[in-house]
């Protein structure tokens, strides 16, 4: 796989399904992990785990959808490491309901966490970046940000908005070689789909070429490639990891 050693990644949302797995997997690779989550029991556990592993990880506890709260992760990240190497927006929230039904407190909190967290984040860790002239930001989008989803207005424009923002950012700091992507996974087993009946299952698979939900480790091994020196020619990209359902 790809050499993750001595960077300096932070990963948010880490303490559990998709995040949890990409800490782990950049772990592996020899990158030092900053896992970003609000429940601090939850990113302890993972941070533990990935340490028992052999890994080197950090757990630091904030709300990204907060400015103060993303410049802070960012400072405290640089201030005691010196630098900061690769950005993985992770971390991400649903509050599904027919468009006709939304309240606007339930669109404003999933695009301030899913938009506006990774626009904030990405804002804040640029200037090390550019000091360094050397960075990634991967972003972690969906499938339905491309094909949109009843139920998820509030979601998809924020998904949608997401890949948008990680094409604008590619063109404005390719000149300093800081390459931002977008991973735009299918249906993946996660608390996020764990809820779903055997018969909705099932239905999915049968538009899925490869006939299976996706793990998060295979959004994760995406994911260390884009952060990887080997990535260093894609910027602006979207990478559906999706077993086939969508293809752009
Ligand atoms: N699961 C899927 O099938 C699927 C498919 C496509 C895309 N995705 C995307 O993949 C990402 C991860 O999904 P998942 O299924 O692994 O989600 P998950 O299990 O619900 O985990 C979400 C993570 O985000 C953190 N988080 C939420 N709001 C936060 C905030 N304001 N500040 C900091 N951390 C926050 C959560 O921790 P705290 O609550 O402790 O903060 C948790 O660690 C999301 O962006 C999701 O949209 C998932």
């Amino acid at each position: 796989m790809f050499s993750l050693q001595g960077k300096i990644v932070i990963i948010t949302g880490a303490s559990q399904g998709i995040g949890e797995s990409i800490a782990n997997v950049l772990a592996e690779q020899g990158a030092q992990v900053i896992a970003v989550a609000r429940n601090e029991a939850n990113l302890k556990r993972t941070v533990e785990r990935i340490q028992q592993a052999g890994g080197s990880a950090e757990s630091l506890v904030g709300d990204i959808a907060e400015p103060e709260e993303a410049k802070r992760i960012v400072d405290t990240v640089v201030q005691k490491f010196g630098t900061l190497h690769c950005l993985v927006n992770n971390a991400g929230i649903t509050k599904d309901k027919l468009m006709i039904q939304m309240k606007p407190e339930e669109w404003d909190i999933v695009l301030n966490t899913n938009l506006r967290g990774p626009f904030l984040m990405m804002q804040a860790a640029t200037r090390p970046m550019m000091k360094q002239r050397w960075g990634r930001f991967v972003n972690i989008a969906s499938v339905v940000g491309q094909m949109g989803n009843a139920g998820q207005a509030n979601y998809v424009s924020a998904k949608s908005g997401l890949l948008g923002l990680t094409k604008t950012v590619a063109r404005e700091l390719g000149s300093r070689n800081i390459t931002c992507n977008a991973i735009a996974p299918g249906y993946i087993e996660s608390a996020m789909t764990q809820n779903l009946s055997d018969a909705m299952t099932a239905d999915f698979i049968k538009h899925i070429p490869l006939e299976r939900l996706g793990r998060a480790s295979d959004v994760a091994h995406a994911v260390a490639f884009l952060c990887s020196e080997e990535a260093s020619y894609i910027t602006g990209q979207t990478l559906g990891v999706n077993g086939g359902m969508f293809m752009a």
